[in-house]
Parts: structure tokens; C-alpha cells; sequence
């Protein structure tokens, strides 16, 4: 009812404004009074996953919090695990403006920000002074003016700095606002790739006395045989979890809406559908050897165990939460 209200007022204004104003908010007001409007005490619904338990299945998908500056506030929702981020080494502005789009009438989002962040140490300041109970995952990716051939050196450079304050790690290759970047989801690309970090996870975890999980997030922008192949990397590289999807590039499903065709990711319902489905093939493949952790589109209780009934082991959301808030989390985490 309150988000409702509160969403009214965000809704009048541009996106990213809207959306910077929420972060300032969620910021500023966590430990003080104001935040009962936002903290919830969800039952315990403990869940194992890539060798963590996660004190419940939902977590806050990528891109929202992307330097880390409100992980108290989304713990104090109930979310089971927050994902922070995407960072890149260095600080980097992101696209033109406007980049931001609600699709009111499909309920979705398009967005090509172009992985707007305060670069990798501002992150980590920011974790080190949170006191949270979630798991904390952190989403790395390469800056824009890396070339493509190097962008492995940019998630080395990020998994360095990042390793002893992430409950798991996020290798996002799926972000279609970064030039090339999708590239690296195909053949030798991914498998160097994929060597790369393990071996880098494996010096981390001899160094730090600590095995902290990786999980690649993909597209769902694949066909079939790649879905294969990128299982037979991850099967390949030991990578400890797969995270499906990423926002969608296909228009199919909200032709001839307002802001349809700009360029950029669509999420939330129009791609509800398409991730689950990825979300099947990869179970398919692969089996109980990796989990899969479901996201897109999901605004619901169904829609969560819909993810889970093909596969997933957690969830996440992102523009659900934008069109409902944090009731959202707690009907989900409530029923499963
Ligand atoms: C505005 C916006 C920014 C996003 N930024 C990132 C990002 O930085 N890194 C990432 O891995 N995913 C990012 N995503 C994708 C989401 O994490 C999620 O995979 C996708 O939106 C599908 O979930 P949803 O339908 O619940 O939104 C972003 C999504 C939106 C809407």
C-alpha cells in the first residue's frame, strides 16, 4: 500500500531520476525510524546453493545497487542474498542520457546504461562498512574502453579486489549495452575466459583460505546449441553456478508500445517466458553439477516457482521489484 503510494510519486518522474532518488533514499534512511517503511521480517527459509547457505531463495538482481551503497537497506527487505553491482576496474560514466524506459502497459524496463559505476574500490569501501546478514554477491565486468581481447584482464583485475568480501562472485558477459561484450559468451572466447578465472579463483582461495563461488550470467539471447556449449565450458571450468538471464534484445513481445524500440535490454514480464525456458535447457544439461540461479520477469509467487519448477535454485528480481517494492519479496520468500 505504502509503495504504492510512494510509487505514484516515482512514477511522475524520469526514470533514472526516480531511480537515483530511491537510491539516495534506501541510503540515507536504513537504521534510522523511516526505514519501517521499507524493513520486513521474512520467515527463515534456508536453501544451499554452490556450497553457501542462503537464508532464503530471493535476491536482488544486478544493476540496482551497482556501487554497493545500499546493501542494509535491501538486507533489511529480507532479501536472502543482494548482488552488487556490475563494476569495472576503473570508474566509468555509462551511456548518454536518457538511457532509462518504463514500459508501463508490459510492466518492463529498457535500459542501456552501459555499466554506469564508481569503479571497483568505491565498491569495496562501501561493502566494508555494511553490516548486513544476506549473502553478498558481487557482479564484475569490464570497462568500455578495454578492448575485447583484453577484457579477461578486467574480471582478473575486479576478482582480485573483490575475492575476501564476496559471498559469491557474478561474471556478467551478458550485458548487451557493452560493445562486444556478448562475444565472450561463444567458443574459445568463454573457455579461455572460464580457464582464466579458475585458475585465478583457485591462487584466491589458497590465498585468502576461502573458496568464494563463481557464477557466470548469460543471455537470453541464445540458441539452443550455444546454451549447450556454454554447459559444456562451465562443466569444463568447474565454474560453481550459472545465472540465466540477462535482459532480452528481442522486441517481440512489446511491439508497438511507447519506448519499444529504443535501443537496450528489455526486462521484467516481456521476458519472463524466455528466461525460464533458458532456465530449463540449462537444468536440462545440467542436471544437480551446477545450479542455476533464475531471473526475468519474475513478479510473483508463480513466477518465482516457475523459475524453480524448471530448474533454479534461487531467484532474483529486478523490475518486479521496481513495479511492486518489497511486498514482492516478502510473497515470494513467504510461500515457497
Ligand atoms: C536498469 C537495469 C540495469 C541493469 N544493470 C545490470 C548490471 O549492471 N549487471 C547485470 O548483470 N545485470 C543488470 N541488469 C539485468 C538484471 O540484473 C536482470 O538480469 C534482468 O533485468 C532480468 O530480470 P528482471 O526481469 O527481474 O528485471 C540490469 C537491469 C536493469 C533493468
Amino acid at each position: 500500500m505504502l509503495y504504492r503510494l510512494a510509487r505514484t510519486g516515482f512514477f511522475q518522474l524520469d526514470a533514472e531520476k526516480a531511480h537515483d532518488l530511491a537510491i539516495h533514499n534506501f541510503k540515507h534512511l536504513t537504521g534510522t525510524p523511516l526505514d519501517l517503511f521499507y524493513r520486513q521480517k521474512l520467515p527463515h527459509r534456508p536453501v544451499e546453493c554452490m556450497g553457501i547457505t542462503f537464508p532464503n531463495p530471493v535476491g536482488l538482481a544486478a544493476g540496482l545497487d551497482k556501487n554497493g551503497e545500499c546493501i542494509e537497506a535491501f538486507d533489511a527487505m529480507g532479501f536472502g542474498f543482494v548482488e552488487v553491482g556490475t563494476v569495472t576496474p576503473r570508474p566509468q560514466s555509462g551511456n548518454d542520457k536518457p538511457r532509462l524506459f518504463r514500459l508501463l502497459e508490459a510492466e518492463g524496463i529498457i535500459n542501456r546504461m552501459g555499466f554506469n559505476n564508481l569503479g571497483v574500490d568505491n565498491l569495496i569501501d562501501n561493502v566494508k562498512k555494511a553490516k548486513y546478514n544476506c549473502i553478498l554477491g558481487i557482479n564484475i565486468g569490464k570497462n568500455k574502453d578495454t578492448p575485447i581481447e583484453k577484457g579477461a584482464e578486467d574480471y582478473l583485475i575486479c576478482m582480485d579486489k573483490v575475492y575476501q568480501y564476496a559471498g559469491y562472485i557474478a561474471v556478467n558477459i551478458s550485458s548487451p549495452n557493452t560493445p562486444g561484450l556478448r562475444s565472450l559468451q561463444y567458443g574459445e572466447a568463454l573457455d579461455e575466459l572460464l580457464a582464466e578465472l579458475k585458475t585465478k579463483q583457485l591462487e584466491l582461495a589458497e590465498k585468502h583460505g576461502k573458496y568464494v563461488p563463481l557464477a557466470l550470467k548469460i543471455a537470453p539471447d541464445l540458441s539452443d546449441d550455444e546454451i549447450s556449449q556454454i554447459c559444456q565450458s562451465l562443466l569444463r571450468n568447474k565454474i560453481d553456478g550459472v545465472i540465466a538471464t540477462n535482459t532480452t534484445l528481442d522486441r517481440s513481445m512489446v511491439e508497438g508500445m511507447k519506448h519499444a524500440n529504443e535501443a537496450g535490454g528489455l526486462s521484467g514480464r516481456p521476458v519472463q517466458l524466455r528466461s525460464t525456458e533458458v532456465v530449463r535447457r540449462l537444468y536440462e544439461e545440467l542436471g544437480e553439477q551446477i545450479p542455476v540461479i533464475g531471473v526475468g520477469g519474475i513478479d510473483s509467487y508463480v513466477a518465482a516457482k516457475e523459475k524453480m519448477l524448471a530448474g533454479a535454485k534461487l531467484v532474483q528480481v529486478y523490475s518486479g521489484f521496481i513495479y511492486q517494492g518489497p511486498a514482492l519479496v516478502k510473497n515470494i520468500v513467504k510461500n515457497i
